[in-house]
């Protein structure tokens, strides 16, 4: 059974201005393919706060995946894939390649997201958008490959 961290990036959700949907919809669809939960934490904007919670789940908890979601567009503040690609020690571009691909038959807006997917020592790392709909989108579609993918780095 593989592990997953769940990090919402959201300044919004961090001040409790904004519900976690996104992050709930990710909890559901990992349980439901069997998945562990071993955390699933809100933090802002913030390099720091995310890097932290990165590192976290990546180093101590050791999780076998780290699904973060939001922070990938154009905002000002938005550093998910910046902070993302300063942590992994090898890209794993062809996820985000394949997430946005699938996205862009859904909408042409998918060209907007800037997420990024990568490998740290023993833990995959991708980057899905920050809306519920989007990440559903994301998931359905390159989570079987995901699995495959842990299958071999684990
Ligand atoms: N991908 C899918 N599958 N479905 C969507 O509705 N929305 C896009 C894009 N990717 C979308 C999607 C939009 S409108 C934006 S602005 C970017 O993701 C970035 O989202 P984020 O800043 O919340 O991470």
């Amino acid at each position: 059974m593989f592990t997953v961290g769940i990090i919402t990036a959201s300044d919004k959700g961090y001040k409790g201005q904004r519900e976690d949907i996104s992050g709930k919809v990710i909890e559901d669809i990992l349980l439901e393919k069997g998945y562990k939960i071993s955390n699933r934490i809100i933090v802002p904007d913030e390099p720091k706060d995310l890097k932290d919670a990165i590192i976290h789940m990546a180093d101590e908890l050791k999780v076998d995946l780290i699904l973060t979601t939001g922070g990938t567009g154009f905002s000002k503040r938005d550093i998910t894939p910046e902070v993302t690609t300063e942590l992994c020690d090898r890209m794993a571009n062809g996820i985000a390649e394949a997430i946005r691909y699938y996205s862009l038959s859904i909408t042409p807006r998918a060209m907007l997201s800037r997420g990024v997917s990568g490998i740290r020592k023993d833990t995959l790392i991708v980057n899905l958008p920050g809306s519920p709909k989007a990440v559903k989108e994301a998931l359905e579609y390159s989570l079987d490959s995901i699995y495959h993918g842990l299958e071999i780095l684990t």
